[in-house]
């Protein structure tokens, strides 16, 4: 490897577009005749009378339906599969035990491809081996964790795997062991800088931070600006989901114009999420991803609910891989709070397992003091005093289910009845008051 480069993979980051289509048609083609070792595929192809053969061009692709994370609920757990279990290495699994979370399967190339695809997206930014990499992910079930881990080290870097939380411990590493780079999602990279301020540490002055990998939550080109001036770092915009692996989809060069999505990996589509037609060029609408390496789990055409726009024009640095515009939203209720997703319903459910409670909540997002938070207002079925702490004990119980279930605790109040604000009828359910800098 020759450390000069700016490339990882020269052979596809330089590819022209007539280049990266033909390579794209031939993996798509690939693609969909590996899709029919899956039932669930062959049943779609036979339901809309459609052939592998049928797919000749890049264009054809249309012709294929949409796949929904409905789908992977509903052939949970090993449903999606186009491999014999027996080769898969390891799975990921989104939060919830209510209703079916959704698990996705790997096989050891499809790590390997996982890898070598992050590892390319930290060397566009300039990370070499002889960087200190540190990732305050959450490790285990986060695609955060494992998936940048096996990133740093296949770049060859030293690696901290310091996970979530004691951002005390955190920033010891960081300054003991000269972190020269750290992935953090964009409202914990905050929390960190003000623990900084409040032990004394000066970031410039007192580490050697200078690059860090920011996503996995929706932030804003002002919130990017602060954190670099807070930290004195460059901060690159990292997309990813763990339907397509995890982290390592979609990244920022050098430019911080736009994220590069790896199209030797992924087709990508942007339609109108009410028409599913494709929006025309530089317009705003709902990502939808091919993937075109998998073994394990291929996915032919998934929404992924989140809207984005494909910038238009050449970048700067000369690839070719189209470039995505920062997250704008979702078609769907999904919060991201903490760098982990959280569905409304997850909330709702648990909630009606507690025969003392109404069925009207609401749920008030919140940053407080560099730290995001959910409040979880509830009513309750009657008013009743706290003579003998049975509230105090029901809210501490709600809490503690809640927090298995969606994985961050929330602060529980439980309310009068009729309390809560009522739209034309309806309960509002989401207020998300979070500092968008
Ligand atoms: N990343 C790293 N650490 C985080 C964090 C995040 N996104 N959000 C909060 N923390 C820290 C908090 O600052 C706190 O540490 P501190 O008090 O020493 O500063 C500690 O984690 C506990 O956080 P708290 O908010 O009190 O608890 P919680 O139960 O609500 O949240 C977490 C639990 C932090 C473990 C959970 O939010 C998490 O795992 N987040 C990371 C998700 C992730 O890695 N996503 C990437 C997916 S690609
Ligand atoms: P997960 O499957 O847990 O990795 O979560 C994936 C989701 O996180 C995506 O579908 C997006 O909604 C969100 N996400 C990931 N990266 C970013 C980013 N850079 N900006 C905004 N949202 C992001
Ligand atoms: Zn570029």
């Amino acid at each position: 490897m020759d450390i000069n480069s700016p490339y990882f993979h020269p052979e596809f980051e330089t590819l022209s577009r007539p280049e990266i289509e033909a390579l794209q048609l031939d993996r798509l083609q690939k693609t969909v005749h590996h899709c029919m070792s899956n039932p669930f595929y062959r049943e779609r192809f036979k339901q809309c009378g459609l052939h592998p053969e049928d797919i000749r061009t890049l264009d054809d692709l249309r012709r294929i339906p949409f796949t929904t994370k409905q789908d992977l609920r509903a052939t949970y757990p090993f449903g999606m599969s186009a491999v014999p279990l027996e080769k898969c290495v390891r799975l990921h699994s989104s939060s919830g035990t209510t209703g079916n979370p959704t698990v996705i399967l790997h096989t050891q190339a499809d790590l390997d491809a996982w890898a070598e695809a992050l590892a390319r997206c930290l060397w566009m930014v300039g990370l070499r081996p002889g960087d200190v990499f540190q990732n305050s992910s959450g490790y285990g079930m986060f695609t955060g964790g494992l998936g940048f881990q096996y990133a740093a080290e296949r770049l060859g870097m030293l690696t901290v795997p310091a996970a979530a939380g004691n951002t005390k411990r955190q920033i010891k590493f960081i300054t003991d062991f000269g972190t020269t780079a750290l992935h953090a999602i964009p409202s914990y990279a905050a929390r960190l800088y003000e623990v900084m301020k409040a032990e004394g540490i000066d970031p410039r002055r007192d580490t050697k931070l200078r690059v860090l990998a920011i996503g996995a939550e929706p932030h804003s080109e002002e919130q990017r600006q602060r954190i670099e001036e807070m930290l004195g770092v460059k901060a690159y915009n990292s997309f990813g989901m763990s339907e397509m692996c995890g982290p390592g989809v979609a990244f920022e060069c050098k430019e911080q114009n736009g994220m590069h999505i790896w199209e030797d990996y992924y087709i990508v589509e942007i339609v109108d999420p009410e028409t599913l037609e494709p929006v025309p060029e530089g317009e705003i609408g709902e990502l939808v991803l091919t993937t075109l390496r998998r073994e394990a789990m291929p996915l032919l055409r998934y929404r992924t609910r989140d809207l984005t726009r494909i910038l238009p024009g050449k970048c700067p640095c000369g690839r070719e891989h189209k470039r995505l515009d920062r997250m704008k939203g979702r078609s769907d209720d999904m919060i991201i709070l903490k760098g982990v997703n959280i569905f409304p319903i997850q909330i709702e459910q648990i909630l009606l397992q507690f025969p003392q409670l109404r069925t009207d909540y609401l749920i008030t997002l919140e940053s407080a003091a560099e730290n995001d938070t959910m409040l979880v207002e509830v009513e309750l079925q009657e008013l009743f005093t706290d003579d003998y702490g049975h509230l105090e004990k029901l809210t501490k119980e709600i809490q503690q289910r809640l927090r298995d279930e969606i994985l961050v605790t929330p602060r529980v109040r439980l309310v009068p009845p009729g309390s809560l604000p009522r739209q034309e009828g309806k309960a509002v359910r989401v207020k998300d008051l979070r500092k968008k800098f």
